[in-house]
Parts: C-alpha cells; sequence; structure tokens
C-alpha cells in the first residue's frame, strides 16, 4: 500500500461531539462516553491554563472528521515515555493507509517533544482485534497484561515500541 500523507490539527473544544462520535462508532458506545470524560476534562484544564499531559489532533476531509489520534503524557511519570491517546479512523476510510498515517505524524510530533518510550492501551476484546494486529504491524510489541481489566473479565493489554 503506498505511503498516504495527510495534515492533521489541534482539536478544539467546539470538536469534542463529533470527535466523541466517530470514536463511538470506530469502537464502540462505552469507549465514547470515557473519551468524552477525559476530553471535556482535558479541555476544562486548557481553558484555567493548565496542561493535563494531553494533546488530541483531527485529520478532517471536506469539513467531515476521518480520523482522531493523540498523545497522554502522565505528569507523574518518566519524562521520555508517552501513551497513544484516542485513535480512530472513519469506519469508511479504514484499511486504506490513513491509521498508518495518522500514527506517523502523531510519532514525529512525540519525537520532537523528547518522548522516546510509547505505549498503547489496548484490549483483548473482538472490539479490538483490527487494532492489535494494525499496532503489530506497526512495530508495537506486547509489553504487559493486566486480568481482568474490563468489565466483561476482558485483558488490558500493553504495546510498546522505541520512538
Ligand atoms: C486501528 C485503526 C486506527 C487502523 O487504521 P486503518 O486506517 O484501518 O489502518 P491502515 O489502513 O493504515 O493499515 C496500516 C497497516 O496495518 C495493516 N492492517 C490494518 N488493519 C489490519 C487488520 N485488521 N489485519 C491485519 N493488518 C491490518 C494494513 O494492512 C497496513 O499494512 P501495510 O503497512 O503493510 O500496508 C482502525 O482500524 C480503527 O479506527 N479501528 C477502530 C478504532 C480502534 O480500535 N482504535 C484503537 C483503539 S486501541
Amino acid at each position: 500500500m503506498q505511503n498516504k500523507t495527510i495534515e492533521i490539527v489541534p482539536m478544539q473544544a467546539s470538536d469534542i461531539e463529533k470527535a466523541v462520535a466517530l470514536i463511538s462508532l470506530a469502537m464502540n458506545e462505552d469507549e465514547g462516553k470515557w473519551a468524552s470524560e477525559t476530553m471535556h476534562f482535558h479541555f476544562k484544564c486548557a481553558a484555567q491554563g493548565l496542561d493535563d499531559g494531553h494533546d488530541y489532533y483531527l485529520w478532517w476531509k471536506d469539513a467531515e472528521l476521518m480520523g482522531i489520534v493523540g498523545l497522554h503524557h502522565y505528569a507523574w511519570g518518566p519524562p521520555e515515555n508517552v501513551w497513544l491517546a484516542w485513535f480512530a479512523v472513519a469506519p469508511a476510510e479504514q484499511g486504506k493507509g490513513y491509521g498508518k498515517a495518522l500514527l506517523s505524524e502523531v510519532e514525529q510530533k512525540a519525537r520532537q517533544r523528547g518522548f522516546r518510550k510509547f505505549f498503547v492501551e489496548t484490549y483483548e476484546h473482538p472490539d479490538f482485534e483490527k487494532a492489535i494486529r494494525f499496532y503489530q504491524k506497526q512495530g508495537f510489541t506486547e509489553h504487559g497484561r493486566i486480568a481482568n481489566y474490563l468489565a466483561d473479565g476482558s485483558q488490558m493489554l500493553v504495546l510498546g515500541k522505541t520512538l
């Protein structure tokens, strides 16, 4: 597949509804609910001049939201560690190389900010099977598991790579 180039722009508070709709559609309703809580918290912090360590970027095509990606840096964690934040491509655009392009854009931003260890939190659950195969193809390897993490008993899977 030919490498795609896309432009990502910082998310605004006014984009929350669309971003949550995309995440609910691409993942599931629970993830949409948690994304909404994370994003509202992030923009409330930003309005107060507080940095919660979260950054979100959107990919738009003809005013339609096509993708979201971002970084979560835990304020209490080592400065070189960062986690992939909410990440999704609109279902109609999946499998065309855009997920890879979004990941590549955000990895570049992470490297520029001095992050060197990149982690992903995902789950051993049918809704995330595609994502796990995608991450493995992008060079992520398994770093750990937490049993019985989701309410349905699914494991949390931590993947990682060096930037
Ligand atoms: C995960 C996701 C963002 C990937 O985006 P995408 O646009 O579908 O992926 P791409 O088309 O860029 O695929 C890039 C590469 O991964 C491979 N890949 C993608 N999906 C795959 C799958 N289901 N099985 C095997 N390989 C896969 C592609 O073949 C491609 O390989 P190449 O680099 O050799 O050409 C997208 O599937 C998605 O939005 N899923 C739902 C949301 C989600 O689960 N997010 C992650 C939560 S942790």
